[in-house]
């Protein structure tokens, strides 16, 4: 019994573990650890856009999936954040929007 529950166990999580992860974790997803940008979409975009937000469905923010999160949406997000300044909804200072443009004509490094 307790055997049997080992077995079934390990193949579940073999199962799910392949299915699962190597399904949805590509190989070059990677995680976003720029130490300027990082710290500024987790303060001002987090909120709204990231795990548990109120806004993930135009735009889900995901430090843990650089490509999908910010590589894979960085014309909508050069757009609202530079073009449009409608993001964040509070306005970004000189400053952030500075070190915004910079980051993004460096090729939005993910570190
Ligand atoms: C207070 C909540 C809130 C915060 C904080 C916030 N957003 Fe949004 N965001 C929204 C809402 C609501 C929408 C959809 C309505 C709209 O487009 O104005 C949206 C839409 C977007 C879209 C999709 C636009 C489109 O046209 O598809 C992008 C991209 C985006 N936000 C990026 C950002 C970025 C980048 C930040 C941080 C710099 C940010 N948002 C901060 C609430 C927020």
């Amino acid at each position: 019994m307790n055997r049997n529950r080992l077995l079934v166990g390990a193949l579940l999580g073999c199962a799910l573990f392949t299915g699962l992860f190597s399904a949805s974790c590509s190989k070059d997803s990677t995680a976003f650890e720029h130490t300027t940008m990082r710290p500024w979409f987790d303060s001002k975009c987090g909120s709204c856009h990231g795990s548990g937000g109120s806004n993930r469905i135009q735009w889900a923010y995901d430090p843990n999936d650089y490509t999908g999160s910010i590589k894979g949406k960085i014309s909508k997000i050069y757009s609202v954040v530079y073009n449009k300044r409608s993001m964040p909804p509070g306005g970004a200072t000189q400053t952030e929007l500075d070190a915004f443009k910079a980051w993004y004509d460096a090729g939005y490094p993910a570190k």
